[in-house]
């Protein structure tokens, strides 16, 4: 695991953006996996960046993301959907028809999840996932359990997980109480893993990742087992180590 603590937010993200940029000028079609929440937004500004210098291509790039909320209508403001298009994918020159989310809309989550895995593996793998880590150490939106999750599959949200996503919504009871997620297994079967984390709330739980056992209790922990993964903190988030 190869950790790097940058002096704030946006060097994170600026270094972060590097990394894909490369991944993108090596492989132009190479397949990226991206996730929501606040700690990508500075990754995702750079990369708009590149794209707009004319130093990145994204036009036969495609993408996968970790994630979405189960029920909802990919149209609204809350939907990883609509994040992903307002903060990323309208300011860069992907085709539409390359972003994959999962569809929080499907009557059949089972059947969703499956065929999510299978366009994954047609589309040839995932060559890096990014990733953000929740407070109780989750990835993507494998909450802590008994066991690791293998593939997507639909998820339980905890209170704690609730609580967080809570300052989206106009109340606690607005946030979605299930999830369509990437599993642990799929995660792990990207080439490349890049975590980017920022603030000291989340110290504690970025040193239980590193330092501590690999347990389904804290998901992110797995990433230990992972022969190639970038950890990128700002310097709140790094200050346990
Ligand atoms: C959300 C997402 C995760 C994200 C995490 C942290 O629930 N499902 O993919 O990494 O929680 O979010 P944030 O970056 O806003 O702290």
């Amino acid at each position: 695991m190869e950790i790097i603590v940058c002096k704030d937010y946006k060097s994170l993200g600026e270094k972060a953006a590097t990394i894909f940029a490369a991944q993108v000028l090596e492989k132009p079609d190479c397949v990226l996996g991206f996730a929501t929440g606040s700690s990508p937004l500075s990754t995702y500004a750079h990369m708009a960046k590149l794209c707009d210098d004319g130093i990145v291509d994204y036009s036969r790039v495609t993408t996968f993301n970790l994630d979405e909320y189960y029920g909802m209508d990919p149209t609204e403001e809350q939907s990883y959907r609509k994040f992903m298009d307002d903060n990323l994918f309208t300011k860069i020159n992907i085709k539409p028809e390359n972003t994959h989310l999962l569809s929080g809309l499907t009557q059949d989550p089972a059947s969703e999840c499956a065929q999510y895995e299978k366009d994954i593996a047609a589309a040839g793998g995932i060559d890096i996932q990014l990733l953000g880590i929740g407070h109780d150490g989750h990835i993507g939106f494998n909450e802590p359990a008994d066991d690791f999750a293998n593939d997507t599959h639909l998820v339980d949200l905890i209170p704690m997980t609730l609580e967080a996503n809570a300052r989206f919504f106009s109340s606690i009871d607005e946030v979605p109480k299930q999830a369509l997620s990437m599993g642990i297994g799929t995660i792990m079967r990207a080439r490349k893993i890049v975590m980017v984390v920022n603030g000291a709330e989340k110290a504690e739980t970025v040193k239980q990742m590193i330092y501590g056992p690999v347990t389904p209790k804290l998901p992110a922990s797995i990433l230990q087992f992972h022969q190639n993964v970038t950890v990128l903190l700002d310097e709140a988030a790094a200050a346990k180590l």
